[in-house]
């Protein structure tokens, strides 16, 4: 089949990452997590002690760090400056912080040239918030991916009490209204629905499911 690109957005928790790594396996794609690397600025930031609000300083830091994103058999491995901080970027500090960062036009503008590289040759499930609106406009295929607040925040605890990362339901409910409003609402490409994306409500579905379901919509454009 062709090697098609299928962007995948949508808001926090929504199951965009586990699905879009099945996704890509079975159509032998490479999956692209973008979220990792405005997570990846961010670690970064926060340890040199930089103010998450100044543009300017970030964008230096941006410019003067290496981050590579590397296929691996559990989905993507990352790297900043050649250190894998895969779970690092995971942490309650950075998912507190990560949605600052990305509200920086000028932050967006560097990330977005190297994901645009990636995506190139085609063969690509790329999840994010802007793929399909800014990232990837050719994009073949869209998915826009969501699910009711409660069940994202349920499936995050989920996640977190297997990474062994502490939090609450409730305390997990408002870090993700939280995040989706200021991912939302923010100036520079806000997350939102691209007219040509096919909506995909996982609330009520199993991971295997939603992974079916746009697996179908890739082979009729393969
Ligand atoms: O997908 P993930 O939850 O890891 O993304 C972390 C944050 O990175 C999001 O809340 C959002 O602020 C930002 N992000 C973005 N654009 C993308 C991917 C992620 O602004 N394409």
């Amino acid at each position: 089949g062709k090697k098609i690109q299928i962007a995948i957005d949508g808001p926090a928790g929504a199951g965009k990452s586990t699905i879009a790594k099945i996704v890509a396996e079975n159509l032998g794609f490479t999956y692209i997590d973008t979220g990792a690397m405005y997570r990846a600025v961010t670690y970064k930031a926060m340890l040199e002690n930089i103010d998450l609000s100044d543009a300017k300083s970030l964008e230096k830091l941006v410019l003067n760090t290496s981050i590579i994103l590397k296929p691996s058999p559990s989905g993507q491995l990352v790297f900043v400056d050649g250190e894998d901080v895969s779970q690092l970027i995971r942490s309650n500090e950075v998912t507190a912080n990560v949605s600052q960062v990305a509200a920086h036009s000028n932050i967006r503008e560097i990330l977005v040239a190297k994901q645009q590289q990636l995506a190139i040759s085609g063969g690509v499930v790329m999840d994010g918030r802007d793929i399909a609106t800014h990232v990837l406009k050719d994009a073949e295929l869209k998915i826009f991916m969501s699910a009711s607040v409660e069940e994202r925040a349920r499936r995050r605890f989920i996640d977190n009490e297997k990474r062994g990362i502490p939090s609450t339901i409730e305390k997990l409910q408002e870090e993700i209204a939280k995040r989706d409003q200021l991912d939302s609402e923010r100036e520079a490409s806000p997350l939102i629905q691209a007219e040509d994306a096919i909506y995909l409500d996982t609330t009520h579905l199993t991971i295997e499911e939603a992974a079916n379901e746009i697996l179908a919509l890739a082979r009729q454009k393969m």
